[in-house]
């Protein structure tokens, strides 16, 4: 059976073992799907000696990215654009690097959510690697602006600055905002992941029917989320349907089958 497996540092809590084995099951495709833990001055090696074994592919999660995307001999437009590789392919006797999560949040957004993001104004708070994956696949739908707030403004003003030829990207800063509102607010910093934190945000950056989306993704409401709620904000989700997109379109990379995403969702969250 081919080998794929999900190597990170930690890599216990991943649920993507799950989510493929799940989409393996459902599509009938022969394969076998482990965790792999590597040292923090091990990931080469590790990768190496999967490759080795026969392992096909890899999903490639913290603190990995960036090195997953320098040892690929091959590297996909959108991983170059991300600067990160949440996914390899083993072709022939190289890595093929791919980075599926900007596609995985328009996915889950477009379609699981409805939300049309032509000439909307999206706001995308954090300007680390995260909020870099998503510019590309965000200016792909064509929205009026996205506009990155970032606790530290020297950031979100280097990125706007690196993508500005791809996109209607500026960097604001609380004092420039104004009172600009949005269609769209992506939380894409790691804000609260740790413990729980005032997040920094200034009030009133929601239209009426905006929705307040979180890429970080928990089995309870995340901070950002509770955060939102006090902002009285009309649809909110967190990100367990990019986690599923993001693993549907890495499955479609490796196995050339889109699997059903919809039956995830109730394995992943019973009861919603
Ligand atoms: P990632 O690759 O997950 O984006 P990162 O590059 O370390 O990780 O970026 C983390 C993001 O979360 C940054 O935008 C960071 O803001 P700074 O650039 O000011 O550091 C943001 N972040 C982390 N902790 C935060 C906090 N307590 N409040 C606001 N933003 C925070």
């Amino acid at each position: 059976m081919d080998r794929y497996a999900v190597i990170g540092n930690p890599v216990a809590h991943s649920k993507s073992p799950q989510i493929h084995a799940a989409f393996a099951r459902a599509t009938g495709e022969r394969m076998v799907y482990e965790r792999l833990f590597a040292p923090l001055d091990g990931f080469a090696s590790a990768v190496e000696a999967f490759a080795r074994d026969g392992g096909h592919g890899l999903n490639v999660t913290v603190p990995f990215k960036l090195e997953a995307l320098a040892l690929a001999g091959e590297v996909s437009e959108r991983a170059r654009a991300a600067g990160a590789a949440n996914t390899l392919k083993r072709i022939g006797n190289l890595w093929y690097a791919d980075n599926t999560d900007g596609a995985g949040i328009v996915r889950d957004l477009t379609a699981n959510l409805g939300v049309d993001l032509a000439d909307k104004d999206i706001l995308l708070l954090g300007a680390g690697g995260a909020a870099r994956g998503v510019l590309v696949p965000l200016f792909g739908q064509a929205p009026r602006s996205v506009t990155i707030l970032n606790r530290t403004p020297a950031r979100a003003a280097a990125l706007a600055a690196a993508f500005v030829d791809r996109g209607p990207v500026t960097a604001v800063t609380p004092d420039t905002l104004g009172e600009r509102q949005f269609d769209v607010v992506i939380n894409a910093t790691s804000a609260g992941l740790v413990e729980e934190i005032a997040l920094p945000w200034p009030q009133g950056l929601f239209r009426p029917d905006a929705l307040a989306y979180d890429m970080i993704y928990a089995d309870a409401p995340t901070t950002f989320l509770r955060w939102t709620r006090s902002q009285r904000v009309a649809r909110s989700a967190d990100g367990l349907g990019m986690l599923i997109e993001q693993a549907a379109e890495s499955f479609f990379l490796w196995r050339g089958v889109r699997p059903d995403t919809l039956p995830l969702f109730a394995l992943l969250r019973p009861g919603a």
